[in-house]
């Protein structure tokens, strides 16, 4: 077994009620700035019940828009600076939390947003309560906050141990409100995180445990997810599959998956969970190839006997996407050169080359 470090500093709350529950230790400054995107945060009721308990001060951000923009974050740290608010409550999906994290480094950090990237920050980031409101992400329990870079035409991400939330609500009743099509894209993110940790060269005995758990859990959801029928048992077993997913990539980092995905999502809108999706079957049947028992332990666990299945459920999920992509020649070996460029590449069993990524790429588009 590899040598490893466990790094999770953040404490889970888990459970119906523990919004309500928290009371005024959901506090954990004077004043916060309560980031959210546009619609989730209140149709889900989560800001409802911040609002309820929460003593002191704050005031709201609510434009986090899908893929959040260096724009964005710098606008959210500004307006955090501006009123002096000295904590973070990030409620939403991932969009809100990865932007609500850059705004709790830049709140007290007066640099551009994209000096980040080059130079990191000086000042510890504000402290950030996570209330996730989709079963995906996994930011509330990582490290990591992926932003969307104009200049560079793709997604990227920042990491710091003080972007790990000091706390993280969840609550698997903020997710009953998402739409069929969020909650199947979310949730196949959540499983690119469980499995792309559990097929990762820097996986560990901690990572594989979250892993192995979060994937079985995931495997109960599949008819819920096929027939559109998810009752708050299905979304309780989702949240924390990928609350699961989130502790695995904080140890391990994501692979080739998420480096393909970004240039699907950047340039052709597809939403991030679904760009994964897309990509896995032809990602496992590379991985087959290099390590045949991981693969077979992925299977097992959901409960599909090939990678075809795999491939045949994803398929299944998004089967109101309309129309395939075509790329040619030329893009595709533009994304594939992006894709080799980011550090998920280097955590990718079998050391994949160029070569590899083209045929994944290009058989996962058909
Ligand atoms: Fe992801």
């Amino acid at each position: 077994m590899n040598r490893f470090d466990y790094f999770m500093p953040t404490k889970m709350v888990y459970g119906q009620g523990v919004v309500r529950e928290a009371g005024s230790s959901l506090a954990l400054g004077q004043k916060a700035l309560i980031v959210t995107g546009r619609s989730s945060a209140r149709l889900s009721g989560a800001l409802d019940d911040v609002l309820a308990v929460l003593p002191g001060e704050h005031v709201i951000y609510d434009e986090v828009e899908n893929n959040p923009s260096v724009d964005t974050v710098m606008q959210g740290g500004a307006l955090a600076r501006k009123e002096g608010c000295d904590y973070v409550i990030a409620i939403g999906g991932g969009s809100p939390l990865d932007a609500a994290k850059a705004m709790a480094v830049l709140a007290v950090n007066d640099v551009h947003a994209l000096d980040l990237y080059q130079n990191g920050w000086e000042t510890r980031a504000l402290p950030i309560v996570a209330i996730p409101t989709t079963a995906g992400t996994g930011s509330e329990v990582t490290q990591y906050a992926v932003l969307t870079i104009e200049d560079e035409e793709t997604k990227k991400g920042l990491r710091g141990p003080d972007l790990f939330p000091q706390v993280a609500y969840l609550d698997p009743k903020y997710t009953e409100s998402l739409p069929l099509g969020v909650t199947r894209d979310t949730a196949v993110d959540a499983l690119s995180h469980l499995v792309e940790s559990y097929l990762s060269k820097r996986a560990t005995a901690a990572s594989d445990l979250a892993a192995l758990q979060g994937m079985a859990l995931w495997g109960t959801t599949i008819s819920a997810l096929r027939q559109g029928t998810l009752d708050l048992e299905a979304r309780d077993a989702l949240l924390l599959a990928s609350s699961l997913g989130g502790i695995a990539i904080a140890q391990t980092g994501t692979t080739l998956v998420h480096a393909l995905g970004y240039s699907l999502t950047y340039y052709h809108d597809m939403p991030h969970g679904r760009a994964n999706g897309v990509c896995m079957q032809a990602y496992l049947d590379y991985t087959m190839g290099v390590a045949p028992e991981r693969v077979k332990t992925v299977l097992e666990l959901l409960e599909l006997d090939s990678v075809e299945a795999f491939g045949e459920l994803m398929d299944a999920l998004f089967i109101d996407e309309v129309g395939k992509i075509e790329l040619t020649a030329e893009t595709l070996a533009a994304y594939v050169d992006k894709a080799m460029q980011t550090n998920n590449i280097k955590n990718s069993l079998g050391d994949p080359v160029e070569s590899d990524l083209s045929k994944i790429l290009s058989a996962s588009i058909k």
